[in-house]
């Protein structure tokens, strides 16, 4: 069992399979949830589970659950995955790697006819990205009880649709109940999304832990008027103060240098339209801090900041915090076992820590819980060049799998 390895280019094809559903011109990925693109990668998904032998099951939030059964199926299952939906303009690797090689790790366990105790399932978490509903992880943080079913499915995108009314369309809004049951312990395999692990020559990156965030929605309202004959000193040019906003809160994020991070990365505007002055924007902010207080700090300051300008121009404001997760570190034990695996397979590894969000963040709030990182080219991610190596991929694969096979017992 020592000498087992999961198929390197079995999980590689995978990827550049399932890459192909909402395969962008640069050559990257966009597949947003609960879009056509994201039904067709979870049909793929079920299928390719269905033919490795594995039961799926698809909760009221829409994560998918593929379980290998155990010897023993009372016991908690042992969790690996990660999400299969992407940015607009993503890349093929980021969360598509983690629900690929738990089924890489699954197909693997079925060739060489080896049985577990513990069931192992493997979870294409839904809407990790978070790109339509404002906030990601949204159906793991339900999983964890960070929220509750109903919060979660009534999440709205900007034009009011909500997510439960998004699941139903693509068929899946599943029957099973959110959570609720013990995990013996999650492991998320990811790329590392940074260029730590490549600069340091290091293969597998065993997370420690990962920063917290804030999310917020802010609507600037002002009036629609005639580009052509509205004096200037009249308008209440609602794009025009969002700008101002904008350039302050970055402006905030360099003033505290090193670790905040902030972006504002979606703006709508109403009507946008070259001759009408925009009379409402509304724009995210994400923030970010290793720090939960300082973080607490940047979010009032930002606020403060937009209502000072809102007053200065006229401009009606809501500036509403649409989610909130601390700083998490994750499980001594499984970030232990991770990198005891990684010794014992002779693959370089380092800890560090996630400047990215996941969901392994939800999950370690109800299970015991590590993550895998591996290197991606320059760092690249959330981005249609967002590149890995083979190697670097089947190394944290392998560990994933003699991680998982231990903490589940093989009979
Ligand atoms: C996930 O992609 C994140 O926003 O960190
Ligand atoms: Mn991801
Ligand atoms: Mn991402």
């Amino acid at each position: 069992m020592e000498n087992l390895r999961i198929n390197s280019e079995r999980l590689w094809d995978s990827i550049m399979q399932m890459g192909r559903i909402g395969a962008t011109a640069g050559g990257g990925v966009g597949r947003v949830a609960l879009s056509d693109l994201d039904r067709q990668a979870r049909d793929l998904f079920v299928r390719w589970c269905e033919q490795a032998d594995c039961t799926v099951r698809v909760d009221r939030m829409g994560s998918i659950f593929a379980r290998r059964a155990g010897s023993d199926n009372a016991r908690p299952p042992v969790l690996t995955g990660s999400h299969l939906d992407t940015q607009p303009l993503g890349g093929k690797f980021d969360g598509i790697y983690g629900v690929l090689a738990g089924l890489e790790i699954v197909r693997t366990l079925k060739d060489a006819g080896l049985q577990t105790k513990a069931p192992i399932d493997v979870v294409n978490w839904t809407d990790e990205e978070g790109v339509r509903f404002g906030s990601g992880t949204m159906a793991s943080a339900v999983f964890a009880g960070r929220y509750n079913l109903d919060h979660g499915l009534t999440r709205a995108d900007m034009d009011g649709n909500t997510m439960g009314a998004a699941l139903e369309e693509i068929d899946y809004a599943g029957p099973e109940p959110v959570g609720g049951y013990p995990v013996a312990a999650f492991f998320e395999a990811h790329i590392e999304q940074g260029p730590i692990l490549e600069a340091e020559g290091k293969a597998v990156g065993v997370v420690l832990g990962a920063q917290g965030q804030r999310c917020f929605k802010v609507t600037v309202d002002g009036e629609e008027g005639h580009a052509g004959t509205l004096p200037m000193v009249q308008r209440r040019d609602a794009l025009v103060g969002a700008a101002r906003m904008i350039d302050a809160v970055n402006a905030i994020a360099f003033k505290h240098q090193p670790h905040p991070v902030i972006t504002v990365g979606a703006l709508k505007v109403r009507p946008n339209s070259r001759n009408t002055i925009p009379g409402q924007v509304v724009f995210s902010i994400d923030s970010r801090h290793p720090a939960n207080d300082l973080l607490a700090d940047i979010a009032d300051k930002m606020r403060r900041t937009c209502e000072h300008i809102a007053t200065d121009a006229g401009l009606g404001l809501s500036f509403e915090q649409i989610s909130h997760r601390n700083t998490i570190e994750f499980d001594e034990r499984c970030s232990g076992d991770i990198r005891k695996m990684a010794d014992r397979l002779g693959i370089a590894h380092m800890d560090i820590y996630s400047g990215a969000g996941h969901d392994a963040c939800n999950l370690a709030l109800c299970a015991p819980t590590g993550m895998v990182f591996v290197p991606c080219e320059r760092g690249i991610s959330h981005n249609e060049k967002e590149n890995a190596r083979p190697e670097d991929l089947a190394a944290g694969c392998d560990v994933l799998l003699h991680v998982i096979l231990e903490r589940a017992g093989t009979v």
